[in-house]
């Protein structure tokens, strides 16, 4: 029997006992592919992204496994939250917060002003940072970290590749702003950070586009070989103004890669836990698909073609069919062209429609990690045979903070 065959008896075994549509996470997937994950970060540690995890026992599993250290959060009021509940007291924020009130909150609290710190990249940021701390009524210096822009830009700016999120690209801009943080006795620069997307974020060995491929390796390449330069002169100039506790880089799919530039202390990665369906090509690594959701098949509208309940849970991204759930088990289904995952009810195509019956299951995996969890507000965790026990997601404890 193939593993996939032996891996849809045993999920739809443990969960016989639920009605679909529900989420579950095979720990034993989850494991290797945390293994492997440290392995590739050979020694230096990995901080913990929680948007592609979204449920606070995985996150402390995984703050439990070797190679993982410290949070890597999405908003100040999630690592508030965490810190609050004693999940970490390591939490980087890696997007930049106009949020006044948790600043505030941060600043008056002097254990999460030690735990938690903040991403900047604009004199705007520290302007907000202070003035929200003014109002605690007796402020604790803030935690700041500077986010660099690891984007990729060739052909005098008419080539782009990579998020667009920071102002700060040279070294000269680095070090203009850290000296502008040193200067404000509200601040403490705790370190750099900059998130490689056009590596990290975007698979190599994309399935039947060989052309593709090639375009996107030689871009990878390039923007790799420029980024190790530019960003180990910028940690000599920022680290020549402030000491630095960390140089975070990296996500799941550049592991290895940015691991091996000197200048970076640590990554931050996530969604390689879950390994979604947009992790699927990357020639560097393969997980194993750890997260899975099922849904009812409730209609049989004909030959080669079923009909399940729900399904719609679209990831984040550009609108495009990269972004939509894919069947998983039994193998040989796929999603109809002209409806894609719908709202209430997707159909899915394929020779293996014909040996489903209404009322057996369907097991999809979402394009994204932690956007699963959106949908969902428990995870059945499973061991081996049996649904070993069942999590809140952040959703499922009433916090959906994006
Ligand atoms: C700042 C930052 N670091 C790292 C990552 C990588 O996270 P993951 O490994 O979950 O893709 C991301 C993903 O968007 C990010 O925004």
């Amino acid at each position: 029997m193939a593993v996939t065959d032996r891996d849809r008896q045993r999920y739809d075994s443990a969960t016989a006992h639920l009605e679909p549509p529900f989420a579950v996470v095979d720990l034993a997937a989850l494991r290797a592919n945390a293994a492997a994950m440290t392995r590739r970060a050979a020694g230096k540690p990995i901080r913990l992204a929680s948007k592609s995890v979204r449920c606070r026992a995985l996150i402390d599993q995984v703050l439990r496994m070797d190679g993982f250290r410290g949070i890597l959060a999405f908003t100040l009021p999630e690592a508030l939250w965490l810190a609050e509940r004693g999940t970490c007291d390591d939490i980087l924020v890696g997007y930049p917060t106009a949020d006044r009130t948790a600043l505030a909150r941060l600043a008056g609290d002097p254990a999460a002003a030690a735990a938690i710190t903040v991403m900047v990249d604009c004199p705007e940021h520290l302007d907000m940072i202070e003035k929200a701390a003014a109002g605690a009524a007796e402020p604790h210096p803030v935690r700041v970290c500077i986010d660099i822009d690891a984007g990729y830009v060739a052909l005098r700016g008419r080539l782009r590749a990579g998020a667009r999120r920071s102002p700060v690209r040279t070294p000269g801009d680095a070090a203009a702003l850290a000296a502008a943080i040193v200067a404000r006795p509200g601040l403490r620069l705790a370190g750099l950070m900059a998130y490689e997307a056009q590596i990290a974020g975007v698979g190599d060995n994309p399935a039947g586009q060989p052309l593709q491929a090639m375009a996107i390796r030689y871009l990878q390449r390039k923007s790799g070989a420029e980024l190790a330069v530019r960003r180990a002169e910028i940690v000599a100039v920022v680290r020549s103004v402030a000491p630095l506790e960390f140089v975070n880089g990296g996500g799941t799919g550049s592991v290895e890669k940015t691991a091996a530039e000197a200048a970076v202390t640590e990554i931050g990665a996530g969604s390689g836990l879950y390994q979604p369906r947009l992790f699927d090509s990357y020639r560097g690594f393969r997980g194993q698909p750890a997260a899975l959701f099922a849904l009812p098949v409730v209609r049989r509208p004909g030959a080669g073609v079923i009909t399940a309940l729900g399904g719609g849970y679209l990831a984040s991204g550009p609108g495009n069919r990269s972004r939509l759930p894919g069947p998983y088990l039994p193998a040989g289904l796929r999603l109809d062209r002209q409806e894609g995952a719908g709202e209430v009810q997707t159909p899915l195509i394929g020779a293996a429609a014909d040996r489903l019956r209404i009322g057996d299951r369907v097991w999809l995996r979402h394009a994204k990690a932690g956007e699963l969890c959106e949908r969902f507000s428990e995870l059945h965790l499973i061991e081996d045979n049996a649904v070993v026990t069942t999590v809140p997601t952040y959703r499922g404890e009433g916090k959906t903070f994006l």
